[in-house]
């Protein structure tokens, strides 16, 4: 059972959370939590950000979700080779589940931009990318730091747009 009871985002994300492998991610301390809340976290406002915006909000929940789906494999990289790898190691575990979208692959493999270097190519990876920091943030604890507030309005403002003119 989890916190987010909207029934449609549970139908989409109940796949992933029957796989073990992803359960796992329970057990795994991630900004002071476990891994697995914070891909919930990133997932559900993934989920209703891209939704409103009527984007293929199914495909941005399930990468979303799965964007941080790593377990031990980063043990033997230092910190920086960490934030660097672990998109990619995301990738290789969901494939082994799921036949991914190139949209899904992109959403995963950049949601560290700028810290890996290749931009995201899709507005719906821009979305999770920022929704990641925020998420980050928000268990970091610097939530209400006014300077996240205003850049996450200031970001939102712009992909409204961005969207409503395409
Ligand atoms: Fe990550
Ligand atoms: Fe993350």
């Amino acid at each position: 059972m989890n916190q987010y009871t909207d029934t449609e985002f549970e139908a989409i994300i109940s796949p992933i959370l029957d796989i073990d492998e992803f359960r796992q991610l329970k057990f795994i301390t991630h900004h002071g939590i476990t891994r697995y809340d914070h891909c919930m976290r990133v997932a559900y406002m993934s989920y209703v950000v891209s939704k409103a915006l009527r984007l293929n909000y199914k495909e941005v929940t399930e990468a979303a979700l799965l964007h941080d789906f790593f377990t031990d494999e980063v043990d033997q990289d230092n910190s920086m080779d960490r934030l660097r790898n672990h998109p990619d190691y995301a990738v290789k575990n969901a494939s082994k589940y799921f036949e991914l979208s190139d949209m899904q692959v992109d959403i995963i493999k950049t949601h560290m931009f700028p810290v890996t270097f290749t931009p995201p190519k899709y507005i719906e990876s821009w979305i999770v990318d920022l929704i990641d920091d925020l998420a980050a943030l928000y268990e970091r604890g610097y939530a209400f730091h006014r300077e996240a507030r205003t850049a996450m309005f200031l970001f939102m403002f712009l992909v409204v747009n961005f969207v409503k003119m395409r």
